[in-house]
């Protein structure tokens, strides 16, 4: 291409915005931060030779800006407060999607434990970003006992929401109080953008509160009547929420939601997809994200899941090395459709940090750009579409599923991504259906492909071989 056609190209969006005021928004940015993870206790453990209370008795080296094995210090937290300051300091708004405790049993911390650090948290991202507004999403780990959260008003959802009153509209408090989801225009003239935050913590699987229910606190309901008067008022809404549907990427057959959540809430997307311009999630700790299809297989809706800013190595029972660096991302999106243009992430090396340090001083480590979406992936934006080709350059080009399964823990586990890893993150990433998921990872899985191999031999053995059926 031409250098200067190139040019016209780049300046092409610009020149419609000026020559048609209205029909192509600004575009804008903002933050999502996810996972905090913060242990209290960190410093003094460490001072005192004790492994990390976040660690689970697993002792390792805690170095001074953290650990792979423990929750995030608090000078982690402070570091990725200043890199979001020195990065982007006056963003459009901050998605901050949950998860504020450290990784202990419940008897050590208690719902005014839990109360005292989310608050100390919201205190933190006030600081950084005073005068802007936050979404804020409770995570699994922000309630006493962990997961427990009711359909219904309760203590918590209340505290919680005066913490978040300067955050949260007139409007949405009563909400917030009876179920800690909320739904609001978002800020700026001429906006005809809606956020939605959900509390996806009713569907979780480890939640008994809401087991027996059909529509724990009636947020399906409202979310329902929430997307459709926002299609009647011409608005575009981003999903915001913790737990996500779906699939674990890092864990075979390992799902978070209720298998009827699941159903009920693709179904919603899958009626409500075209108001919907996209989902914004965590929980997962490692990078991903999941598409939506209609029910012929077109691409309809697309879900990214932030990583985590704690590096806390899971303990869940089959996932090898789950640790991640910790990380933390800036959106730009179209401010008139909310269509996502790019995703910038960035990181820290945990491993440099700790080995750069002179001993606890403060010198804040640097929070590299770890990646570029549409550099990265050679896509032109963060759309469904977009994201559909980024699925199937991972599918078909090792180079990429490479460099995606890097970014999947911010670049902490640099092993390959082969046969069982490769089918575990693609079956993840495109099927959030339970069936389809499954049915996914049986006609991919190696052990499957071998027991072909074998029937194969069989019946040529035996000689009836059908050719169509085998393969
Ligand atoms: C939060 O905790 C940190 C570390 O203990 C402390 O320095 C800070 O003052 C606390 N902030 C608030 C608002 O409680
Ligand atoms: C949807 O709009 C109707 C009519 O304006 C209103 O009464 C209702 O409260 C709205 N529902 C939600 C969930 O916002
Ligand atoms: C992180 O830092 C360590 C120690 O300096 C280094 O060995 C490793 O290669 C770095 N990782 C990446 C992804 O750059
Ligand atoms: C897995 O198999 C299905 C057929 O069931 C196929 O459509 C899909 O492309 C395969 N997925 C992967 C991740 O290779
Ligand atoms: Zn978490
Ligand atoms: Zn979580």
């Amino acid at each position: 291409m031409q250098p200067t056609r190139e040019l016209l190209l780049l300046l092409l969006p610009y020149l419609l915005a000026v020559a048609l005021p209205g029909a192509v928004g600004g575009s804008g940015r903002f933050w999502h931060l996810t996972d905090l993870h913060w242990d209290p206790g960190y410093e003094a453990a460490a001072a005192a030779g004790r492994p990390c209370p976040s660690g689970g008795g697993r002792a390792g080296p805690a170095g001074p800006w953290g650990s792979y094995l423990c929750d995030a210090p608090w000078r982690l937290l402070r570091s990725a407060a200043r890199a979001m300051r020195r990065r982007l300091a006056a963003p459009d708004f901050v998605l901050w999607t949950g998860d504020d405790t450290p990784h202990v049993p419940n008897e050590e911390l208690g719902e005014e434990k839990v109360l005292h650090i989310i608050a100390n948290l919201t205190s933190l991202i006030k600081e950084t970003f005073p005068g802007t507004k936050v979404y804020a999403a409770m995570g699994n780990h922000d309630f006493h006992p962990k997961n427990q959260f009711p359909g219904k008003e309760h203590r918590i959802y209340k505290q919680t929401a005066e913490l978040w009153q300067p955050w949260l509209s007139d409007a949405s408090l009563p909400l917030f109080r009876a179920g800690a989801f909320y739904s609001e225009k978002l800020p700026g003239p001429g906006m005809r953008g809606r956020m939605v935050v959900l509390n996806t913590n009713l569907y979780y699987d480890q939640n008994d509160e809401t087991a027996g229910e059909e529509d724990p606190g009636g947020q399906f309901q409202w979310l329902e009547e929430t997307l459709t008067n926002a299609s009647r008022a011409d608005e575009m809404v981003y999903i915001v929420g913790h737990v996500p549907p779906g699939f674990f990427e890092k864990k075979r057959g390992k799902p978070w939601f209720r298998r009827g959540f699941n159903e009920r809430y693709l179904g919603i997307v899958q009626k409500h997809h075209s108001v919907i311009a996209a989902q914004f999630f965590g929980h997962h700790h490692t990078d991903s994200f999941r598409m939506f299809y209609s029910p012929t297989g077109t691409p309809i809706n697309v879900m990214f899941l932030a990583p985590g800013v704690t590096p806390w190595k899971t303990t869940l029972p089959g996932v090898s090395n789950g640790a991640n660096n910790p990380a933390i991302r800036v959106v730009s999106y179209d401010q008139d459709t909310l269509q996502v243009l790019d995703m910038v992430t960035y990181y820290l090396n945990l491993t440099h940090a700790n080995k750069m340090a002179s001993a606890w001083q403060e010198e804040f480590p640097e929070w590299e750009e770890e990646y570029r979406l549409t550099e990265a992936f050679q896509v032109p934006d963060g759309s469904a579409h977009s994201m559909q080709t980024v699925l199937q350059r991972l599918s078909r080009d090792p180079h990429y599923l490479q460099l995606y399964y890097e970014f999947n823990s911010a670049r902490y586990d640099l092993e390959p991504c082969q046969q069982e890893c490769r089918v575990d993150h693609l079956c993840a990433i495109r099927e959030v259906d339970f069936m389809k998921y499954d049915e996914c990872v049986k006609t991919n899985s190696s052990a499957s492909a071998a027991s072909s191999v074998w029937l194969l031999v069989f019946c040529v053995f035996v000689g009836f071989l059908s050719p169509q059926r085998v393969l």
